[in-house]
């Protein structure tokens, strides 16, 4: 059977060589500990982890560990981390380490993957291979129900395809989940009558992952297009359940917030490879994978990889829609295509909700960004022809 590879970069502390530090990751995640022990019975033997290579480099080594299989508890999702992302993160003999990727085989994956993915979501929306353009209610709490849902008329109106809660909304009683997706539904009807146009409508329904597939199911059933998970905060478990709940018959959203905590320090933690794999094994319909030129810290290279893992091959399931997310505005739109391709969300918050003349001008100035890249005219040009886009890029500039 084949087994399960991690890639590992580490600095090892000082007296311990590369090949100690890897080794030590590789018994401390399988059979062994930190000194020999007399209850090793010969035929556990087979479960010993193996370093497989090590590169040595600046003062850093990348190392492959082989971890048999037969570790893994198939479908068991928080045990695969408890195996690649364990105990080793506080061992005293690595300085620092983190994980960049993982590679397993097919019979530890046996999960259903996206429900909807790129097409199903592109055949909701009426798309066939220009970007999305989406946007977050700001600001992201405090407004009530009924000016949430003139906000989504706005934005809806001007043209984005998706409109969602913020990471931090959920079900607050300035702004409960009851009241709120019946207005916001009925002003994307609105929208649907008026231009024939379906808008996707994500609800944060993150909660305690024994209640999270009520709480979508009640967000279906106020006529939730689309639902929001805050993966990391909620848990893997909790998106797991999701994915494979018969209630929950609308795509998934997925946020990332707090995964830089372990994402960002690019010399100890885990990368975000790892988790988008997960995210696409679990059914995640679209993912935040970063930008390449807005508000939060980003390695283009690194975007670009962890949204290949979202839209590669993948054991045959479906693809998950990257999300390009924190400080877009029109003016960017061009560093993100460039360098993403067109099959990715763009979102905007501030970007589209603070432009000079409102929502729904905002809106249609990241469209005609959008629709200026497709056409292949430079920005500041297609601006002449499209008012909105210019007062747009007036305001911020371009890159
Ligand atoms: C936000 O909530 O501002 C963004 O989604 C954060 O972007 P990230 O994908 O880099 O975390
Ligand atoms: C998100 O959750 O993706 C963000 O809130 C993005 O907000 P911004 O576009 O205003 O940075
Ligand atoms: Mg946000």
């Amino acid at each position: 059977m084949p087994d399960v590879i991690a890639t590992y970069r580490f600095r090892p502390e000082k007296g311990t060589s590369p090949e100690e530090a890897a080794r030590w990751i590789a018994e401390e995640e399988t059979t062994g500990t930190w000194t020999g022990i007399g209850t090793t019975a010969d035929y556990v033997r087979r479960l010993d982890g193996e370093v497989m290579e090590i590169v040595p480099g600046d003062g850093f080594c990348l190392a492959k560990i082989r971890y048999p299989a037969e570790i893994f508890e198939p479908g068991n999702v928080a045990q695969y981390l408890s195996v690649v992302a364990g105990n080793l993160f506080g061992l005293r003999r690595l300085a620092s380490v983190r994980l960049l990727d993982m590679d397993f085989p097919d019979s530890l994956v046996p999960f259903g993957g996206p429900r909807f993915g790129i097409r199903g979501i592109r055949a909701f929306v009426g798309t066939t291979n220009r970007p999305h353009v989406g946007t977050i209610i700001k600001p992201k709490v405090g407004l009530t129900p009924a000016d949430t849902a003139e906000v989504a008329y706005q934005a809806a109106t001007g043209g984005v395809d998706l409109i969602k809660d913020d990471e931090t909304l959920t079900d607050q009683a300035f702004c409960p989940m009851r009241e709120r997706v019946p207005r916001v539904m009925k002003a994307l009807g609105r929208v649907k009558e008026e231009t024939g146009r379906q808008v996707l409508y994500a609800v944060n329904i993150t909660t305690r992952p024994d209640r999270i597939v009520e709480k979508a199911e009640e967000a279906i059933s106020l006529g939730a297009n689309m639902v929001m998970v805050d993966v990391i905060i909620a848990g893997f478990g909790a998106l797991q359940a999701l994915g494979e709940a018969p209630g929950v018959t609308v795509p998934i959203h997925v946020h990332r917030a707090m995964h830089a905590a372990m994402t960002r320090n690019r010399e100890h933690g885990i990368a975000f490879r790892p988790f988008a794999r997960l995210v696409r094994w679990l059914g995640g319909d679209q993912l935040h994978t970063g930008t390449v030129s807005g508000k939060m810290s980003h390695d283009a290279p690194e975007v670009l990889g962890d949204n290949r893992v979202l839209t590669g091959p993948c054991f045959g399931k479906k693809r998950t829609f990257p999300v390009s997310s924190g400080g877009l505005h029109p003016g960017k739109v061009f560093a993100e295509l460039e360098t993403l391709g067109t099959d990715v969300v763009l979102q905007a918050g501030g970007g589209i909700h603070g432009h000079p003349d409102g929502t729904a001008a905002g809106a249609m100035a990241m469209r005609q960004a959008v629709d200026a890249f497709m056409e292949g005219i430079p920005l500041a040009e297609y601006a002449k022809q499209h008012y909105e886009l210019e007062r747009a890029l007036k305001l911020w500039g371009i890159g």
